[in-house]
C-alpha cells in the first residue's frame, strides 16, 4: 500500500481563508475524505500523533488494529470536533461529566462515558458499555475531525508495544505503507498521551495519568459548589495489580519500550550523599555492562550535573522542566534503538505533576524494572 504524505502548516486553522485555495486545507480536505471512504490516516494531535478511521465502520476500525498490530481487546478513543457531537456517542451526562469537559475540552483528557449502543463499532469499545470521548486541542486535528463529520476512532500510531509517535517521522518508521496517509503538522506539544478518567455518575476514576493532573482534576471539581459531590479515585503507581477492578484494558499490555533492557534507577532518600551515591552507582553499573559488551545509553532528568560515560547520554530537561522531559521522552526511547543500545538506565523524576505521568510511560517502558540505590 502507498502511504500518502502531506506537510501541514498547523497555522493554516487560524489563517484559514475561504475564498484562497490553500494547499495545506486542501490537503486536510482529502485526508478527511479518505477517512470517510474507510480508509486510516494519522495526523497529529497536541498529545501525540493519532491514527484515525472512521468509529462507525468496522473495516475502518479493523484496518487500525491490524496496522498497529494491536490486541482486539484494547479499546479504542473516539476523537470528536465538536460538543454537539457527543450526544450520539453517549447518553445523558453526569454535572461532573459536564464539568470536566468544560474546562478541560478541548484538550488532553479523555472521558470514558455509558455508551449510547450502536454508536460506533463494537470494535472500538471491544465490546464494553463504555466509550472513551476525547476533543483534542490541536488546530489540525479539530479541523480534520470537522471536515471528516464522523467519530474517529484513534489510538496512538505506533506499532503495538513501541513508543507513541511525536513526530510523522516516527509514525512513518513504524507504519509506513501499512495505512493511507499521513499529515505531518510538526512535532507534538505535550509528548504523552491524554489523562483518561472513567466517569461514573460523580465518581471520576483516574485509569491513566497524563498532562491533565490529578491536582487540575480536583481543582475543577471543587471550584463549583454544585459539582462539590464528586469523588476522585487517583491512579496510583506502584501499585500491585488489582485484577477484580474495571481498569483500562490497553493498561495492562507492555508498551512504549526500547528494544534494549531498560531499568528505572529509584533513589532512596534526597540528601547531598544519595545523589552522589546514585550517580556513582549509575555510572559502576553502566561500566560494568559496558565491559560485558553491552551499548549503553542513559537518561537524565538533569536537575543534577551528570556526565556519565556511556555510549548515549540522554538529557530530558537541561532547563529543569518537566513539561519538556515530557515532550521528549519517546523521541529519547526511539532513539536508544536508531543507536542500538542494549542497556538502559533511566533517573527517576519527581511524581509531582505531570512527573507522576512520565514515572507512569517510564516504568511500563521499562517493563517496571528498577534499581534502588
Ligand atoms: O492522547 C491520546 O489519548 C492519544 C491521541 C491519539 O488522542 N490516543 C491514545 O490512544 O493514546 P491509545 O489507544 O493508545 O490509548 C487508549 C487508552 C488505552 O489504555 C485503552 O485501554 C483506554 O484508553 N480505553 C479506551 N476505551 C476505553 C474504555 N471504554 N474503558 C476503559 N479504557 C478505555
Ligand atoms: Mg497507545
Amino acid at each position: 500500500m502507498l502511504t500518502q504524505y502531506w506537510t501541514v502548516d498547523p497555522s493554516v486553522a487560524v489563517s484559514a481563508d475561504a475564498g484562497s485555495i490553500n494547499p495545506s486545507l486542501a490537503a486536510i480536505q482529502e485526508a478527511a475524505e479518505m477517512i470517510r471512504a474507510g480508509k486510516v490516516v494519522a495526523f497529529p494531535t497536541e498529545t501525540v500523533y493519532g491514527l484515525g478511521a472512521d468509529a462507525r465502520s468496522d473495516a475502518a476500525v479493523e484496518r487500525v488494529f491490524a496496522a498497529k498490530g494491536r490486541p482486539s481487546d484494547n479499546p479504542l478513543i473516539v476523537h470528536i470536533a465538536s460538543l454537539s457531537q457527543l450526544d450520539e456517542l453517549v447518553g445523558p451526562r453526569s454535572a461532573t461529566a459536564q464539568r470536566l469537559m468544560e474546562r478541560f475540552w478541548p484538550g488532553p483528557l479523555t472521558l470514558v462515558l455509558p455508551a449510547r449502543p450502536g454508536a460506533v463499532s463494537k470494535l472500538v469499545t471491544a465490546g464494553l458499555p463504555t466509550v472513551a470521548v476525547r476533543r483534542p486541542a490541536h488546530p489540525l486535528a479539530l479541523l480534520l475531525l470537522g471536515a471528516a463529520g464522523c467519530p474517529v476512532a484513534a489510538p496512538s500510531a505506533n506499532r503495538s508495544g513501541r513508543p507513541s509517535p511525536t513526530e510523522a517521522s516516527h509514525v512513518k518508521e513504524d507504519l509506513d505503507g501499512c495505512i493511507d496517509g499521513i499529515i505531518d503538522g510538526g512535532p507534538t506539544r505535550v509528548g504523552l498521551e491524554s489523562t483518561v478518567v472513567e466517569v461514573n455518575g460523580e465518581h471520576v476514576r483516574v485509569l491513566r495519568p497524563g498532562c491533565v493532573t490529578l491536582a487540575q482534576l480536583e481543582e475543577a471539581l471543587a471550584a463549583d459548589a454544585s459539582y462539590g459531590g464528586a469523588q476522585i479515585s487517583p491512579f496510583v503507581l506502584h501499585a500491585e495489580e488489582d485484577t477484580s477492578a474495571p481498569k483500562s484494558p490497553g493498561t495492562k499490555y507492555g508498551h512504549y519500550a526500547p528494544r534494549g533492557t531498560m531499568f528505572i534507577v529509584m533513589e532512596h532518600g534526597n540528601d547531598t550523599d544519595s545523589s552522589q551515591r546514585v550517580r556513582n552507582g549509575i555510572q559502576t553499573r553502566l561500566t560494568e555492562a559496558a565491559q560485558r559488551g553491552e551499548k549503553t545509553g542513559v537518561l537524565v532528568f538533569t536537575h543534577r550535573n551528570t556526565r556519565y560515560k556511556a555510549d548515549l547520554v540522554i538529557n530530558l530537561s537541561p532547563n529543569n522542566d518537566l513539561s519538556t522531559a515530557a515532550q521528549g521522552l519517546y523521541s529519547a526511547l526511539r532513539r536508544f534503538d536508531t543507536e542500538n543500545i542494549t542497556y538502559i538506565l533511566a533517573e527517576s523524576c519527581s511524581e509531582e505533576g505531570i512527573g507522576h505521568a512520565i514515572m507512569n510511560r517510564l516504568l511500563k517502558a521499562a517493563g517496571n524494572r528498577m534499581i534502588y540505590i
